[in-house]
């Protein structure tokens, strides 16, 4: 059954789009507290190699593949491949990228409820609730299954609208929001006593790390996760550009801002993590190593703005609503990949394919909340370090060693005839098809 597709508007929709989808939990807690316990700026230098060397090109290829064949993931790659194996690889790595993309939304919603709560308690705060603030931040199962509901609602909503109506307008609105936000934040906390000890730790390289192999692990596995790599988001984003666009120019604006974002908010995390030092919040573990899993968000910054007074409370508002505002931009796009397929596919209406699957995602999410100790380190090891990665690697194949090279040319020439003669055609081809591929399994077995 054929359902008219939907396409973004122009080229800022796009853009807003496709930085929502990469920025997300993964800039704004990862990437700050990975560079702190990786080496400060060591770790930076690392990463922007990698983003830009390896998960630069790899986030074209979704682009290309996508927008060549206007379609969800598994259709797309099935589309390019050419002979009866390459076109069962092609459903098994669409179809992996599906269930992989669902189960980082299952974990992703877990933590974003955590966000929302913690956005309510300053408002409850403010309207001093005391009761219903103590609440809110009590980590508990049935606060949590309530939040994940709540999450996973506003991400159904969003996608129910559809491409233009929905993933683009929203992200249009959230993502200046949350650049506005973030740089309000940071103005506020580089002013803190402490501050500029978290800079340093930022912004000084211990180098002796650069040879690490956990340090080059760490650095790629974020610069997969943060730019949505290998589970179809990008594909199925890039399905809805409009052929005029060009492609190279539009990608690497997504990755610029992707990165750009992740650096400038280490210059809000460390700062206001050592800002707590300074008052007297403890930010490292027994281990002596700074403290960066879920305690980072949901006690060590709490405990800072709660020493704030009453300013804290405003503080603790805008950060959880841009974590709030950063997770939902990202969660949309990860729905989107089933649900495509579902419309596409199997011809469902978006309507029901976004509730059915929703429904999924979010019965999963409850059975991680409810046997959180060991199902939510193996859910996220699996997806973000073991799958995604892989999946990469196998997008890199498709459109290095399956595709045409002449069918990807006159693909990306829409929108950029000249792009023959530029910089892009000369090093991107042999890049995606030996240095990735080589790259990425060389880490991922590191
Ligand atoms: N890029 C998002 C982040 O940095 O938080 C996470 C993410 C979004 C991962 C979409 C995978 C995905 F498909």
């Amino acid at each position: 059954m054929a359902t008219p597709r939907g396409e973004f508007s122009s080229r800022f929709g796009f853009l807003m789009a496709a930085s929502g989808s990469a920025v997300g939990l993964g800039n704004i807690w990862g990437f700050p507290t990975n560079a702190a316990s990786n080496g400060g700026a060591a770790f930076l230098f690392v990463y922007l190699l990698l983003a830009f060397a390896l998960a630069y090109p790899a986030l074209m290829a979704e682009l290309i593949i996508g927008r060549n064949a206007r379609a969800n993931g598994i259709t797309a790659l099935r589309s390019i491949a050419s002979g009866r194996k390459s076109r069962i690889a092609a459903s098994l790595v669409g179809f992996s990228g599906i269930v992989t993309v669902s189960l980082i939304l299952s974990f992703y919603a877990i933590v974003s409820g955590w966000m929302i709560a913690h956005f309510l308690d300053a408002v409850a705060r403010m309207l001093e609730m005391q009761k219903v603030a103590d609440w809110l931040t009590t980590d508990e199962s049935t606060r949590n299954s309530i939040f994940v509901v709540l999450f996973m609602t506003m991400t159904v909503f969003i996608i129910t609208a559809g491409v233009r109506n929905g993933i683009e307008k929203w992200a249009s609105r959230l993502m200046p929001s949350l650049i506005a936000i973030l740089i309000l934040l940071i103005i506020y906390v580089i002013t803190l006593p402490g501050a500029a000890d978290g800079l340093r730790a930022y912004l000084v390289p211990d180098f002796s790390r650069i040879t690490d192999p956990a340090l080059l692990v760490d650095a790629m596995g974020q610069a997969f996760f943060s730019l949505s790599l290998g589970v179809g988001t990008m594909l199925i984003y890039g399905s809805y550009i409009s052929k005029d666009e060009n492609l190279p120019v539009t990608g690497s604006l997504v990755a610029l801002l992707d990165i750009g974002i992740a650096v400038i908010a280490g210059l809000l995390i460390l700062p206001a993590m050592y800002a707590a030092l300074a008052s007297g919040v403890e930010i490292f573990d027994l281990d002596g190593n700074l403290i960066a899993g879920p305690g980072l968000i949901v006690s060590v910054l709490p405990a800072l703005f709660s020493t704030m007074g009453g300013i804290g409370l405003f503080v603790a508002f805008a950060f959880f609503l841009l974590m709030t505002i950063a997770s939902l931009t990202s969660s949309i796009s990860m729905l989107e990949v089933p649900v495509a397929y579902g419309v596409e596919h199997h011809g469902f209406k978006r309507k029901w394919a976004a509730l059915g699957i929703g429904i999924v995602i979010t019965i999963i999410s409850l059975i991680i909340v409810f046997n959180f100790d060991p199902l939510f380190d193996m859910v996220v090891t699996f997806t973000t370090e073991v799958s995604q990665p892989l999946l990469g690697f196998a997008f890199c194949i498709f459109v290095a060693w399956i595709w045409r090279r002449n069918d990807i040319l006159q693909e990306i020439k829409q929108g950029c005839p000249d792009v023959e003669n530029g910089l892009f055609w000369k090093i991107w081809p042999f890049y995606v098809k030996f240095i990735c591929p080589v790259a990425i399994l060389t880490v991922y077995f590191q």
